[in-house]
């Protein structure tokens, strides 16, 4: 059998990291593009990785890096923009997307895995959430290709940036953690699930034009997975639910920080529950990791590498 060659756009991040080393594992030649190959050598331990830099934004490399591929996985996301008007998450989520499928077609390249967010909807609270609905939505209209898109809520694993940032705050924050939007609800999915979806649609012809929510077993409020998190690094700390409006003023605080670690557009995506109506994992065959049996394994230990 002819090995699949598959090119991926987002590779070098925390999914993209694990999704090649299993696509690596199945027999897949695997390119992924980057901007910069210096930060992410890591992943040229892989065998039949390669990494390759380019601009993804430029319609002619794209063009160039999708010739001879099978099929392409867009990843890029972003979950702040440097600036404030959400020109920044139009032009990684929504025109990235448009010269993707471009690219596709002008290639001939059939297969185009994309990757969205639970709540992504053109009518969405934040700009994230808008301008990844619009993608979700324009990648999907490309029914001329065989496309499949995935809306995981928040993801886990080593190396992930939800459960690793709380506990960064928390050994940071002694005593009292303020915690806005405490009662938004999330169902935290494995990355290593979120990863083996992506695998097993690859040739799996009902995912051809759908789309699949991806949540892990359990619902947890904010607060509660703030206060597992502590519990694991056994921290004692007074978890303080913020009202609104002290929320919206952490974030409008917190945005102007070096590397934004809250913003108002954060906080407008938590206005909604960040949970699955149905079992997308289901479709693939796959069980759902507990976060419990996983976090412990990792927090603490920050790991880059895939696992
Ligand atoms: N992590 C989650 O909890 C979660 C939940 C729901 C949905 N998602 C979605 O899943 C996807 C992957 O998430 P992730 O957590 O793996 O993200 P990540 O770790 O931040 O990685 C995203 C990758 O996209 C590339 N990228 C970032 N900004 C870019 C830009 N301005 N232009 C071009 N490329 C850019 C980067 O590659 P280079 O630096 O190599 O260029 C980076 O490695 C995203 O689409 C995200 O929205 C993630």
């Amino acid at each position: 059998m002819t090995r699949a060659t598959v090119c991926i756009l987002g590779g070098t991040g925390f999914v993209g990291r694990h999704l090649a080393a299993r696509l690596a594992q199945r027999e897949f030649n695997v390119t992924v593009l980057t901007r910069s190959c210096a930060r992410h050598r890591e992943l040229l331990v892989l065998p039949s990785v390669a990494l390759v830099e380019t601009d993804v934004h430029d319609a002619a490399s794209l063009r160039r890096e999708f010739a001879g591929c099978d099929g392409v996985i867009n990843l890029v996301g972003i979950l702040n923009e440097r600036g404030h008007r959400g020109k920044g998450f139009r032009q990684v989520h929504v025109e990235l997307a448009r010269k993707v499928v471009d690219a596709c077609r002008a290639n001939g390249v059939p297969r185009l895995l994309h990757m969205s967010a639970l709540n992504a909807d053109e009518t969405g609270p934040s700009h994230y959430l808008r301008t990844k609905g619009e993608a979700a939505a324009l990648a999907l209209a490309a029914d001329d290709l065989q496309v499949t898109v995935f809306e995981p809520s928040v993801i886990f694993g080593p190396g992930d940036s939800f459960i690793n940032r709380f506990a960064a705050l928390l050994r940071r924050l002694p005593a009292v953690f303020p915690l806005a939007c405490p009662q938004a609800r999330f169902a935290p999915v494995y990355v290593g699930d979120v990863a083996e979806a992506l695998v097993r649609s690859w040739d799996m012809r009902a995912s051809f034009g759908r789309r699949y929510r991806l949540c892990g077993p359990r619902t947890y409020t904010l607060r509660e997975l703030v206060k597992y998190t502590a519990g694991v690094m056994r921290l004692r700390r007074a978890i303080l639910g913020l009202p609104a409006w002290a929320g919206w003023l952490q974030a409008l605080c917190m945005e102007w920080l070096p590397g934004k670690p809250f913003s108002l557009d954060n906080y407008h995506s938590l206005s909604v529950d960040s949970v699955c109506g149905s079992d997308g994992l289901a479709a693939f065959n796959i069980t759902p990791l507990a976060l419990e049996a996983v976090v412990p394994g990792y927090l603490g230990t920050p790991v880059r590498g895939p696992n």
